[in-house]
């Protein structure tokens, strides 16, 4: 079940967070894009994407970080 999830909000996490970068570097880098509104708020709406995404993917992945992070283990 957490690892179908997983497959799917992985690759999609993966493009939130290119879309992030790549929309950071346009607006950085002199061209027409440069400092340009549509720029911060595709940086901005990629950003909250993918923060929402990473909250989901630590919480597929608790069982994991619970047994070999924190070593909490079912007797
Ligand atoms: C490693 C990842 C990130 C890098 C390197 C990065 C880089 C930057 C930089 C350099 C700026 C300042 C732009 C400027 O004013 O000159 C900025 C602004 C901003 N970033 Fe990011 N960012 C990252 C991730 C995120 C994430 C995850 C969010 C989530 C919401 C986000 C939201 C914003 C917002 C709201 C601004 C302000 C935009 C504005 O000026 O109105 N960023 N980012």
């Amino acid at each position: 079940m957490n690892t179908k999830l997983l497959k799917i909000v992985n690759p999609l996490m993966f493009l939130a967070f290119l879309t992030n970068q790549i929309a950071m570097l346009l607006y950085k880098i002199p061209g027409k894009l440069q400092y340009s509104e549509q720029m911060t708020a595709l940086h901005t709406i990629a950003g909250m994407i993918f923060l929402v995404l990473a909250i989901c993917h630590i919480i597929l992945n608790w069982r994991w970080i619970k047994t070999q992070i924190f070593g909490i283990r079912k007797p």
